[in-house]
């Protein structure tokens, strides 16, 4: 058997996904630019992609703009949101994404910003108490907070610290790629500046993603060149990446709520039987309702299978993932978990979920842990 379990890495691609690209990448081929039929032809299916996005997220065509992934739409607002507005102070938390928290520790490198990390909790909560002192005393702050963290789970409110962000001045970035067709966003109502999402992460495909800009805000292009996407982002569109990000996010709100009730099913099903099956089992995070229902982040009892937990799964076809999978193979250990003063001898395996799985997989994968963990008992 074969168990995908990675679905926070990335996602498969939902069939009718593939089924509106097929036909854009055998025939649709003009440039977006061109002013002939051919370009005409790809300008709208660009521009009827932005319009989706905007129409599901609450939000004016004009505020999205489409990029190469997370990272890059992380990148462009952070970096041209510091740069042109000359903001002085960050407030941000160690347990963010690497596209974030390098990107802004890069920055207080080059003596750009101070950057003031918030403390975070066992559970990987952020401390509002300081985060509102901060504001406080730098007014016109950037604060980048993600919505869900990629290797917990754990869910901030983003609506209340949009909601201090405004009272203070300062401007709001949250990273929602792990959120983004996962929940409900309502921009019209939430106080959020900037936000990213990337179609891998909905069943779209890779290599694609946005920027969601608030027309409060104007920021000059992070990728300089062409006219593209309204002079913010030089480059031939990525028009069949464009077309997949629109529709995968249509599907997942389509069936938003048939599958948050699977996924979270399957959750739970996991905890349960790995608390029944596996002595001394604990879970990093915030698991209670909620939170990302597509992650569970596993800390097993301390054995001397620690090293090999992910290969032995991966033998027996499961795929999961130890701390983010962007870093996978960096064998640094997971930035998130130390922030969070997370047990160090404690195996963490992060297991993430998506509609496409079942609880046959749960049951097949939780017995293959128990044998796993049986022979070094
Ligand atoms: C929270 C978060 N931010 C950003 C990214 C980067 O997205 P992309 O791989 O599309 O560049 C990821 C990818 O794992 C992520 O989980």
């Amino acid at each position: 058997m074969k168990v995908y379990f990675d679905n926070a890495a990335t996602t498969p691609m939902h069939p009718e996904v593939l089924e509106a690209m097929v036909p854009v990448l055998s025939a649709q081929f003009g440039n977006p630019s061109s002013i002939h039929s051919f370009g005409r032809e790809t300008r709208a299916l660009i521009e009827n992609a932005r319009k989706t996005v905007a129409k599901l997220l609450n939000a004016a065509p004009a505020e999205i703009f489409f990029t190469s992934g997370g990272t890059e739409a992380d990148n462009m607002a952070i970096r041209r949101t510091i740069y042109d507005k000359r903001i002085k102070h960050a407030i941000s938390a160690a347990t963010e994404h690497h596209a974030v928290s390098h990107t802004l520790e890069e920055l207080e490198k080059e003596g750009s910003i101070h950057l003031h990390n918030l403390d975070v909790d066992t559970q990987g909560q952020i401390n509002m108490a300081q985060l509102e002192s901060l504001l406080q005393a730098h007014p016109g702050a950037f604060v980048s907070l993600m919505h869900a963290n990629n290797e917990t789970g754990t869910v901030i409110d983003i609506a209340k610290v949009g909601a201090m962000c405004k009272q203070y001045g300062a401007i709001f970035h949250s990273d929602t790629v792990q959120t983004m067709a996962h929940f409900r966003y309502d921009l019209s109502s939430t106080h959020i500046d900037l936000l990213t999402g990337a179609a891998h992460k909905f069943h779209g495909p890779k290599g694609i993603g946005f920027l969601y800009l608030s027309n409060r805000l104007q920021i000059t292009p992070f990728i300089t060149g062409g006219a593209q996407e309204r002079n913010m982002r030089g480059g031939t569109e990525n028009v069949y990446g464009i077309v997949g990000l629109a529709k995968a996010m249509e599907i997942a709100y389509r069936d938003l709520d048939h599958d948050v009730a699977h996924v979270t099913s399957i959750k739970y099903k996991m905890m349960r039987m790995l608390e029944a099956e596996i002595p001394g089992v604990r879970f990093n995070g915030d698991t209670s309702e909620g939170n990302l229902y597509t992650v569970l982040n596993v800390s097993f009892p301390p054995s001397d299978m620690a090293e090999t937990l992910l290969f032995s799964l991966d033998i027996n076809g499961i795929a999961a993932s130890g701390g983010s999978a962007c870093s996978s193979g960096s064998n640094v250990g997971s930035h998130v978990l130390r922030a969070m003063n997370a047990d160090s001898n404690r195996p963490a395996v992060r297991f993430s979920f998506s509609k496409f799985n079942t609880m046959d997989e749960v049951e097949y994968c939780v017995a293959k842990l128990k044998e796993i963990f049986a022979v070094t008992a």
